[in-house]
């Protein structure tokens, strides 16, 4: 018998607890302001009268400084994202504890990249202002809005999607001190990964027919958290051709791996929807693969032709 939701809440209310534990005693406290050059900065122009910013104020390659807005915002949005969890797991208990942990870290990581591109004058801090606007005013809504299992399949790809983008994005700045607050970033990124997947290894052993159908629905219509963001497919390309994140990462770095912890294809334990579902996803991620191989062969043949 599928679990509904209530149950499912209560059932795995254990699980949660037990590794929010985990979570708390692997987590290391740390403080974005020491990851940021102050005395690099000057005031801007404006109230103060300081010095307008300019393009050149920074060295930063540009789709380095593409991918840090796209990661930005992707943070600035916390409270659409903390409205959606505390509506589904709830605030009380074990669950509770964790949405309120989990949006306090995740809080540190806006601060901390908004931080460091004002001081180091990296992006148009008005242009940063209007898009943060802009993007915080369209929300977030979660694909799966009444279903906790796949909400916990998205946000465990999501979590292991927002690492691997924020340390390549540190490798892609150049600046030691960038890649040292990305990777600082990245690994908050990882442990909350570790959280969701953990959970729903758990729920795999409830109800497995139902967290499998759960994982290829996810998997499938997966989009990045700040898919919505103004002109994301134009940036989201940028970022893929400059190989911070792109479809090759998202197989082999981000859906492959969490899908051989869950040993989704070596279960036996489905059958029906189960079953059906994990054939599903063996073709998704096949088609996956020829769309990473085609992506990367253009990708192959433009810098050939830049190069020459
Ligand atoms: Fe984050
Ligand atoms: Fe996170």
């Amino acid at each position: 018998m599928p679990l509904d939701q209530t149950s499912l809440l209560l059932e795995l209310e254990p699980v949660v607890a037990t590794n929010l534990d985990r979570h708390l005693s692997l987590a290391k406290e740390w403080f974005p302001h020491e990851y940021v050059p102050w005395s690099e900065g000057r005031t801007f122009d404006g109230l103060l009268g300081g010095e307008p910013y300019r393009p050149t104020d920074s060295q930063l390659p540009d789709v380095a400084r593409t991918a840090l807005i796209v990661n930005l915002l992707t943070e600035d949005n916390l409270p659409s994202y903390h409205h959606e969890i505390a509506t589904l797991f709830g605030r009380d208990g074990a669950w509770g504890t964790w949405v309120h942990r989990w949006t306090a870290e995740e809080g540190r990581h806006g601060i901390a990249l908004r931080d460091y591109l004002t001081v180091t004058r990296a992006v148009d801090p008005v242009e940063l202002e209007r898009a943060r606007m802009t993007h915080m005013e369209a929300g977030y809504s979660n694909g799966h809005p009444d279903e906790i299992l796949h909400s916990i399949a998205y946000v465990a790809f999501q979590e292991l999607a927002t690492r691997i983008s924020h340390r390549n994005t540190g490798k892609a700045t150049g600046d030691p001190m960038a890649e040292q607050l990305l990777a600082r970033v990245a690994a908050d990124e990882n442990l909350h990964m570790v959280f969701y997947r953990n959970l729903l290894a758990a729920a795999f052993d409830l109800d497995p027919n139902h967290a499998m159908r759960a994982v290829t629905d996810v998997v499938a219509a997966f989009e990045m958290p700040g898919a919505n963001i103004e002109g994301f497919g134009r940036k989201a390309l940028s970022i893929a051709l400059a190989g911070i994140y792109d479809l090759r990462q998202h197989r082999d770095e981000v859906l492959q791996p969490v899908l051989r912890q869950w040993d989704v294809f070596g279960r036996t334990d489905l059958d029906g929807d189960g079953e059906k579902a994990r054939e599903e996803l063996a073709a998704h991620m096949d088609e996956l693969e020829a769309q990473a191989a085609r992506f990367e062969e253009k990708r192959e043949a433009r810098r050939q032709r830049l190069q020459r």
